[in-house]
């Protein structure tokens, strides 16, 4: 039988069926795949039982594997390093986290609206997660299609937006989550990038919002008028009728489009509870203003 896709919502998200992601995908697959995500943003592939070779693997045929991990592996010493960001409650010890731990503070940012690498200046193009262990409550993924967000603002807010320029930072969206603690190399290698407000999809040619709450400023707007548009396009961007939970099975990969979806987690009792998950982030093919040909500065 040959690969299936269910779709969740008739426009957001689907479920892929019949394949098995440990194998070599043949390129028809591969093409399956890829029209199903431009159309659907998010792909569920459930009950894949996955080593982190073949995640990888997977993962490797829709672009670059971004290699860097955020946070300076000598403060925070992590699980795994370079290609797999660790999504879990888990130690480098394999242990659960403490309360306190440097891992577990920056990692609340996760529970606010973003999208992953936007506050990168080459940002991500998709990010591929999969969970070993889930939380037996909460621990889910919400998802938020800024494509029918965008579609669904007045025309006379469209107007406003296009072309409008934002600074990303991921000191931004830590700030809101009470983690202010980056170490120098930290601040440099992560700098303030330009990203673009309104981007054009080049597979669909839709456009979508991309916001996130690691953007701070609107260029050429004063600093508050500027977080209060983006509040304000935070808020419709997040309303309900955009937004598709991801309830976790094990042994599922979920993959996004980070150029036109945004996520957050949610709560779980992450002190007792395992919620192990890995994810690789594929990098996109150039920063988001290039791509809408606005020149920014280097
Ligand atoms: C991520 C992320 C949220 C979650 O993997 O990029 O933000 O549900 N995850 O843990
Ligand atoms: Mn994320």
């Amino acid at each position: 039988m040959s690969i299936t896709v269910y779709p969740v919502t008739p426009h957001f998200a689907a479920e892929v069926g019949n394949i098995d992601l440990c194998k070599p995908l043949a390129g028809a697959d591969l093409d399956v795949i890829k029209d199903a995500f431009w159309k659907y943003a998010v792909l569920i592939f459930p009950e894949q039982r996955l080593t982190q070779e073949q995640h990888l693997e997977f993962s490797e045929r829709f672009g670059p594997v971004e290699k860097e991990r955020t946070l300076d592996p000598k403060a925070t010493p992590s699980r795994f390093s370079g290609e797999f960001a660790d999504i879990s409650n888990l130690a480098a010890d394999g242990k659960i986290w403490g309360e306190t731990s440097r891992q577990r503070l920056y990692k609340a940012g996760n529970k606010l609206w973003h999208t992953d690498s936007s506050f990168k200046r080459l940002p991500s193009l998709c990010s591929l997660l999969y969970a070993r262990t889930i939380a037996p409550i909460g621990g889910h993924t919400e998802f938020a299609d800024q494509r029918a967000a965008y579609h669904a603002l007045p025309d006379a807010t469209k107007a406003k937006l296009q072309g409008l320029v934002v600074e990303h930072w991921i000191v931004h969206s830590r700030r809101r989550s009470g983690f202010t603690e980056f170490n120098e190399d930290e601040m440099k290698r992560l700098p303030p990038v330009p990203q673009v407000l309104v981007r054009t999809l080049p597979q669909t040619g839709r456009k979508s919002l991309y916001v996130a709450s690691h953007a701070g400023r609107i260029f050429g707007m004063p600093d508050d008028a500027g977080r209060a548009l983006i509040d304000e396009l935070l808020a419709h961007a997040t309303q309900r009728q955009f937004v598709y939970t991801h309830r976790w099975r094990p042994n599922e990969l979920v993959m996004w489009d980070n150029r036109c979806t945004m996520h957050r987690g949610t709560d779980y009792d992450d002190l007792r509870s395992v919620r192990d998950m890995a994810r690789v982030t594929i990098s996109d093919i150039a920063n988001s203003c290039e791509q809408e040909g606005i020149a920014v500065a280097a």
